[in-house]
């Protein structure tokens, strides 16, 4: 294997391969490495959804950034198709936010009101409603705020999808190889010291994820990230129970292509515990089967969890080290990064080369007045 490349990317989870492919269908030649296996994180363990309106129900950079991503998706699903024979199983189907009580009926309206305003398709949809849009949920339920243009994907074949379809364009992956250090020399950097030896690089892109804490503070670079872990089951169904996906408070349903409902997750900041517990699982179920009571009768499959990464003003980081150059970092993504992983990679292929961006993808650089008072250090 050749030790010189133009990028080399840290981690080989969805960030990772998508930043990879973007870069190799610039023509650059790049190298993911991976500490374990690729793809068998956070990226297989989420749900798929494409939730830019109903998990980002804010105006500002992050709503931005959220749907220009989701809008990628019809395209991006053509090509891995023909450039990697994968389909990465999207839909289009909506979304339902759930309301159960008067105060969140509000709050919803609300949202409704304002995401139009931003030029988004968004309805509140009354009790009878949704039950001629859903007719298994349940009588609780007083209305809903339905958001058409949301989805979901295969989060793991859309992961795999970047991975197969980088390889087809000649990039590179090495599993099993963790990255321990750069290679900086007079503030920039030429490339990573790893367990299998160094390899060389003009850019380094670090997007390992939730574990990117452990390893930029080692080396001194402290963001502010942190893990949130979740865990997340699915249920084996005979009839479609459900057609859209459903988002509560409490938990979201997501009926798959094959039949399966995925149901999550649980969020649990600072934890990098892998284990999928007794209370995860209770609570999701007794809260998914409040909200679908038939659910009950179907059959158990399995659970897991993942480790999201999440930053301390919940923007991901998107941009260069302010003091070392060559030095990337696209992580950050908490419950978002299957929904962010096409426009990530283009906006870290443009950093590296030198493209202006975009005003909102400006706003998720490592330093700058929007990250607030939160200083990026470097202390080596
Ligand atoms: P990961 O997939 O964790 O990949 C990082 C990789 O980097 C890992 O493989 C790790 O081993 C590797 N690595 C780290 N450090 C090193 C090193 N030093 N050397 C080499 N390799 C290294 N998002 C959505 O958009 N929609 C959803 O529906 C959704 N549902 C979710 C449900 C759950 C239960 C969870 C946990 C998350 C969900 N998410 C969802 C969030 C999404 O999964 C994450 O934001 C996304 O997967 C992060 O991708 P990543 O590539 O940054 O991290
Ligand atoms: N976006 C869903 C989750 O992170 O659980």
């Amino acid at each position: 294997m050749k030790n010189h490349y133009d990028t080399i990317v840290v981690g080989g989870g969805i960030i990772g391969h998508s930043v990879a492919y973007s870069l190799l269908k610039r023509g650059q030649s790049v190298l993911v490495i991976e500490k374990g296996e690729i793809n068998l994180k956070a990226s297989s363990a989420a749900a798929g959804m494409l939730a830019a309106q109903a998990e980002v129900t804010e105006a500002g950079p992050l709503f931005d950034l959220a749907r220009k991503s989701r809008n990628m998706f019809p395209k991006l699903s053509e090509e891995l198709m023909e450039v990697a024979g994968i389909d990465i199983e999207l839909i289009q189907n909506g979304m339902l936010t759930i309301a159960y009580n008067k105060e969140r009926e509000e709050q919803l309206k609300q949202t409704v009101r304002l995401q139009k305003t931003l030029g988004e398709e968004a309805r509140w949809l009354a009790q009878e409603e949704v039950v001629r849009a859903e007719q298994n949920l349940s009588n609780q339920v007083l209305g809903a705020m339905y958001a058409p243009n949301d989805g979901q994907v295969s989060a793991y074949k859309l992961a795999t999808g970047f991975a197969v379809a980088s390889g087809v364009l000649g990039g590179r992956v090495l599993e099993f190889t963790e990255v321990i250090d750069f290679l900086i020399q007079q503030g920039k950097v030429q490339g990573v010291k790893t367990s299998q030896g160094e390899f060389y690089g003009e850019h380094v892109v670090v997007a390992g994820g939730a574990w990117s804490v452990n390893f930029l503070e080692q080396i001194g670079i402290d963001l502010g990230l942190y893990p949130v872990k979740g865990e997340c089951l699915s249920v084996l169904t005979r009839d479609d129970l459900i057609t859209s996906t459903i988002f509560s408070e409490d938990c979201y349903i997501v009926p798959k292509k094959d039949g399966r409902l995925y149901i999550g997750a649980t969020v649990i900041p600072h934890s990098f515990d892998e284990k999928v517990t007794v209370e995860g699982v209770s609570r999701l179920l007794h809260a998914a089967s409040e909200l679908l009571p038939s659910l009950k009768n179907e059959e158990w499959e399995r659970a897991w969890t993942g480790i999201r990464p999440q930053t301390n003003d919940g923007f991901p980081y998107l941009g260069e080290h302010p003091e070392i150059s060559g030095l990337y970092v696209a992580t950050g993504h908490y419950r978002n990064g299957i929904l962010l992983s096409p426009i990530t990679g283009e906006i870290i292929a443009d950093i590296i080369e030198g493209n202006p961006l975009s005003e909102s993808a400006s706003a998720f650089s490592l330093k700058g007045s929007r990250r607030g008072q939160y200083e990026v250090t470097y202390k080596r």
